[in-house]
């Protein structure tokens, strides 16, 4: 073994594991996602060209939702790691394929989702494949991103009203903290254009998050709804979390991932302090299952948090886990790793591989063919609104590729 790797190998704490067997590990894992991949590809050609995979229904199939729902940019996303991992041309087809169905969305204003939309599918296409059409697509759709900001609460608006648990009020501002992650896109604008005002609505954007939806423990609200003409909180609530006062796990996740990536583009150190304490948080919360794979929430069924009346979360018993949620923060610890002190980067790099490996095991990874042809098993959509509780998820499976990716980085 040359000593470079030996190196790496002792700085990921890795005694159990060989480069050899982590490089197995790896190319079993990216050979796995390409067949299930292929799979879902074949199942996919049995329905409208235009309908997205995003989950399962009772019966263990294949469920979709049209481009306009907030996540059809991860299954052309994964066809690109997946590109990038095996170098299979049948997958680069169609990776192209399933990128270019997103092109409307250039022009599309109706919620902040672009990000996840268009950088997941046209970001990594660009990266990829360095096509100046792709480029200005997703300049374009920096631009009907940047329509939803507004100088006044300084913030993004998520959706265009949400209804409160509690009642029948409703909010026309509201910011999540998923929002985060729609700022990479702005980044990327204004790096291509020159244009600052890009950067100045995603950096805005970041520093009300940071003050008005992360807790002094840097724990989070989801849901934080602004005045219009005062810019003023109104409300601090939450939509997929068990309660308002509580911890949705993959909204901290979110959070994780979000100001690592913001950090990253602005190396601005307040960002950085904020993702590793929301790191910290949740790696050192002791609501977290040893495994790391966290409950849906961190506080579901705890005294002191009471989901409003209208929350399904008040039918459930079961402490469902969130997969998905791990799957983001594996991929994240990987970059806010290599924004730390020696020790707590090789402590990050430990924890992201370990919770790769748990992931990729039997517990969580479905059997080939399996799981409607997706990755990973056990995730929570909304509780609150009943819908995609304990199932497969395409964002979890994309972040777990992203994860992988990012770890076969570190083992060139
Ligand atoms: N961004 C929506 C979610 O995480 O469910």
């Amino acid at each position: 073994m040359k000593p470079l790797l030996q190196i790496i190998i002792a700085a990921a704490g890795l005694t159990a594991f060989t480069l050899s067997t982590e490089k197995d590990f790896l190319s079993s894992n990216t050979g796995y996602a390409r067949q299930q991949l292929n799979h879902m590809l074949k199942e996919t050609a049995t329905r409208d060209s235009l309908a997205f995979p995003r989950t399962t229904d009772a019966a263990g199939r294949m469920t979709t939702t049209s481009m306009y729902d907030w996540t059809p940019g991860f299954f052309p996303g994964s066809l690109w790691y997946s590109y990038e991992q095996t170098k299979d041309p049948a997958i680069y087809q169609q990776a192209i394929r399933w990128t270019e169905k997103l092109e409307p969305l250039k022009d599309f204003t109706q919620h902040h989702d672009l990000g996840f939309m268009m950088y997941c599918s046209y970001g990594n296409a660009y990266r990829i494949t360095g096509n100046k059409a792709y480029r200005d697509i997703l300049i374009q759709g920096a631009r009907s991103l940047s329509t939803r900001f507004n100088p006044v609460t300084g913030s993004i608006k998520s959706w265009n009203a949400f209804k409160s648990w509690h009642g029948e009020q409703k909010y026309y501002y509201p910011v999540i903290i998923d929002n985060l992650m729609n700022l990479e896109l702005l980044f990327f604008a204004a790096k291509e254009t020159g244009d600052t005002s890009f950067r100045h609505i995603a950096v805005s954007h970041a520093l009300q998050a940071m003050k008005n939806q992360i807790r002094p423990d840097y724990s989070s609200y989801h849901v934080v709804c602004y005045d219009t003409l005062t810019g003023k909180v109104l409300a601090r609530e939450t939509a997929q979390g068990y309660a308002d006062n509580s911890t949705w796990a993959r909204g901290q996740a979110w959070g994780i991932y979000g100001f690592t990536m913001i950090y990253r583009e602005t190396k601005d150190p307040r960002f950085l302090k904020t993702a590793t304490g929301m790191a910290d948080w949740f790696l050192n919360s002791r609501n977290l299952p040893a495994d790391k794979v966290p409950y849906w929430d961190f506080n579901a069924m705890q005294k002191g948090y009471t989901p409003g009346v209208r929350s399904y979360a008040n039918q459930v018993t079961t402490k469902y886990r969130d997969v998905s949620a791990a799957a983001i923060v594996a991929a994240a610890l990987f970059e806010l790793s290599q924004y730390q002190t020696p020790a707590k980067g090789e402590q990050y790099r430990k924890t992201a591989i370990a919770m790769l490996h748990t992931l990729a095991g039997p517990a969580y990874k479905a059997p080939e063919g399996q799981n409607g042809n997706f990755m990973l098993m056990h995730s929570v959509g909304s509780i609150p609104h009943h819908t995609e509780i304990d199932v497969p998820l395409v964002y979890a499976d994309y972040y777990f590729m992203e994860a992988l990716q990012r770890y076969q980085a570190t083992l060139k």
